[in-house]
């Protein structure tokens, strides 16, 4: 791992807001971390944790969780949310596929899903972050309620959640082709994450599902 990497890695377990395969904190995240009983919304495969953030700032009478594996990526959230004190945010470093370890039944009113990597191998489609098995997972943790909101620039990503939503009789609540030029952008819709600046520099349209489990 390159120094800079190293180094960022070593300050983000020594931040107060972030958490690496914690034990015990499963149904406890309210308890033991945010001191009240508010909503938790989770971004998965968050990078730097622009939603996170963003959602953040808008709604402080939530809490919200960032998640991915990647800890140079989440310390650049993580500081901010320091530096900012926004203190309704944590930021949590494992693997999405062991999301269940970490999150009690009815724990989480609501996930986004901010650009996921869209995974075109044939042999990764395991790996997509819509894929059946992690939606299994997302419907052990997620209220009945809860939405799922995916936000992606990829054709691919966008059709197969929507073939996904299809075959599993899964429901739909809303989508677009084109948010920018739907009617249903909006403040929420409109918060950028590094990816999504990158794409929209080169030109790509973004593409927006929310669903129920
Ligand atoms: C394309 S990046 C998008 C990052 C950010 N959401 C954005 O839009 O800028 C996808 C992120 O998902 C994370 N990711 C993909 N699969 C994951 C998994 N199974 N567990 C944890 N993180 C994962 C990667 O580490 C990466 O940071």
């Amino acid at each position: 791992m390159a120094r800079n990497k190293t180094l960022k890695l070593k300050e983000f377990k020594e931040f107060p807001n972030t958490f690496e395969n914690p034990t015990e904190i499963k149904g406890n995240w309210g308890k033991i971390f945010f001191k009240n009983n508010n909503p938790i919304v989770l971004e998965l495969g968050c990078g730097k944790g622009e939603y996170t953030l963003g959602l953040a700032k808008m709604f402080p009478d939530k809490n919200f969780i960032g998640v991915d594996v990647k800890g140079a990526r989440l310390w650049k959230g993580a500081k901010t949310a320091i530096e900012n004190e926004i203190n309704n945010v944590a930021f949590l470093r494992i693997y999405i596929d062991h999301i269940t370890d970490y999150f009690a039944k009815d724990e989480v009113s609501e996930i986004w899903l901010t650009f996921p990597d869209p995974q075109p191998k044939k042999g990764h489609i395991k790996k997509r972050l819509t894929n059946k098995k992690f939606i299994d997972l997302y419907s052990q943790i997620l209220s009945k309620s809860g939405s799922l909101h995916l936000k992606t620039d990829s054709e691919l990503m966008f059709e197969y959640t929507n073939e996904v939503i299809a075959e599993n009789k899964i429901n739909c609540i809303r989508q677009t082709s084109d948010l920018y030029n739907s009617d249903l952008v909006d403040k929420i819709l409109s918060v950028k994450t590094t990816y999504e600046q990158k794409f929209l520099e080169i030109g790509s349209t973004i593409k927006y599902i929310e669903f129920t489990l």
